[in-house]
C-alpha cells in the first residue's frame, strides 16, 4: 500500500506539501498540487481512516501516553511523534504514567472519552494495558511503542532488548570480567525483563550475575545500587554493573565520582538508551543506543496510516570510557 513518503518521493516534493495538498489544498501552487494529484493516482494512495477523521475533522490530538516524561528517552519518542503528526496537521498531548498501572488505567479512561484520533501507549504493564483497551467496544486506533503487544489488534514499535542485553553480556566478558551486576528497576517492566535475560546469555562468566533492585529507574536511584554493590565482600564483588538505562547509570556513575571509585578501574559501567546525557556525563558512559526519535515517528505513522503491524528495531553498542578497554585496544 502505498505510503505518504511514496507520494513525496513520485512527485518529487515534501511530505508536508503532500500533506498541504491533502489538507490544504488552496496552500499549494497549482503545478505542485497537479504533481502530487498525478502521484496519488499513478500509485493508487488511499488516506487510511485515522488520516480520513483528520482531514474531516473529527480529531486533530494524537495521545502519547509515557513510563517517565522527566526521562529523555520518551522526549525523544514525542519528538518524532511531533514530526509525524505535524505532517498530518495535528497535535500531540503526552500524559505521563509514572510507572503506575492505575495512573495509566485513568489516563487511557480519559483519552478514551476523548475521541483522539489515537493513541501511542508505552505500557507498565502490556497485558493489562491490551485487555483494558480491547475491552472497549469503539476505540482509536493504539500503536504500543517500545513493547510488543499482548494480544492482536495493536500495532507495536520496539526494541530487541534481549539482543541489547546480550552485547553488553558479550563485552564485558570481551573486557575480561569474571563478576558482574545487573541494576534493574521494577522488574514487572518487560523491557528490563529482556536485558537481564540478554545479559545472563551473552555472559560467559563462571559467577551468576549479581541483581540488585531499585525502585525506580532514575539518577536518584544510583546511589543505592553503589551501596549495595559496595557491602560485598571484596573478593566477590562485582567490578562491573549493567544498569537497566542510562539515568540509572549515570546515578552510580556521580557516586562513584563522590566516593573516589575509578570507572573504569575498580568499576565498569554500563547504562542502555544513549540519551544525550549518556556522552557528557561525569565519565563518558558506555550503552546500548534505542533509536528513540524513529520509535516516535514509525509508531506515529503506523498509527495514521492505519497499519497493524509489529516493528522491531536493533538496540546498537555505545563504548566509551565507563567501562574497560578491550584486547588488543
Ligand atoms: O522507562 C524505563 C526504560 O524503559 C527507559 O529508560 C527505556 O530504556 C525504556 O525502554
Amino acid at each position: 500500500m502505498a505510503s505518504i513518503k511514496d507520494v513525496a518521493r513520485l512527485a518529487g516534493v515534501s511530505l508536508g506539501t503532500v500533506s498541504n495538498v491533502l489538507n490544504r489544498p488552496e496552500r499549494v501552487g497549482a503545478e505542485r498540487r497537479a504533481r502530487v494529484e498525478r502521484a496519488i493516482e499513478e500509485l493508487g494512495f488511499v488516506r487510511s481512516e485515522p488520516a480520513r477523521q483528520l482531514r474531516a475533522g473529527m480529531s486533530r490530538t494524537v495521545a502519547v501516553v509515557v513510563l517517565d516524561v522527566t526521562n529523555p528517552f520518551f522526549g525523544q519518542i514525542v519528538e518524532g511523534a511531533e514530526e509525524v503528526a505535524e505532517e498530518h496537521d495535528a497535535q500531540v498531548v503526552v500524559c505521563n504514567s509514572a510507572g503506575d498501572p492505575a495512573r495509566e488505567a485513568r489516563h487511557l479512561d480519559r483519552l478514551l472519552q476523548q475521541q483522539v484520533a489515537g493513541i501511542l501507549l508505552s505500557p507498565v504493564h502490556e497485558v493489562a494495558s491490551a485487555a483494558q483497551l480491547a475491552s472497549r467496544r469503539s476505540r482509536p486506533p493504539v500503536v504500543f511503542v517500545d513493547r510488543v503487544p499482548a494480544g492482536p489488534g495493536f500495532a507495536s514499535v520496539a526494541v530487541d532488548d534481549v539482543r541489547g542485553g546480550g552485547l553488553v553480556g558479550e563485552l564485558l566478558s570481551d573486557t575480561g570480567h569474571e563478576r558482574v551486576a545487573f541494576a534493574g528497576g521494577p522488574t514487572g517492566l518487560r523491557q528490563v525483563v529482556d536485558r537481564l535475560h540478554g545479559l545472563r546469555s551473552g555472559f560467559r562468566g563462571r559467577e551468576p550475575v549479581h541483581v540488585v533492585d531499585v525502585d525506580e529507574l532514575t539518577i536518584r536511584a544510583g546511589a543505592t545500587v553503589l551501596d549495595e554493590l559496595a557491602a560485598l565482600p571484596a573478593t566477590t564483588r562485582p567490578t562491573a554493573v549493567f544498569c537497566a538505562n542510562d539515568l540509572l547509570a549515570i546515578g552510580v556513575l556521580n557516586a562513584c565520582v563522590r566516593r573516589g571509585v575509578d570507572v573504569p578501574g575498580e568499576l565498569s559501567v554500563v547504562g542502555y538508551d544513549d540519551i544525550s546525557f549518556a556522552e557528557t556525563a561525569s565519565v563518558a558512559l558506555t550503552t546500548v543506543a534505542q533509536p528513540a526519535r524513529r520509535l516516535g515517528t514509525e509508531a506515529a505513522r503506523l498509527l495514521l496510516d492505519g497499519e497493524q503491524r509489529s516493528v522491531v528495531f536493533s538496540p546498537e553498542l555505545v563504548v566509551r570510557a565507563s567501562t574497560r578497554a578491550g584486547p588488543g585496544t
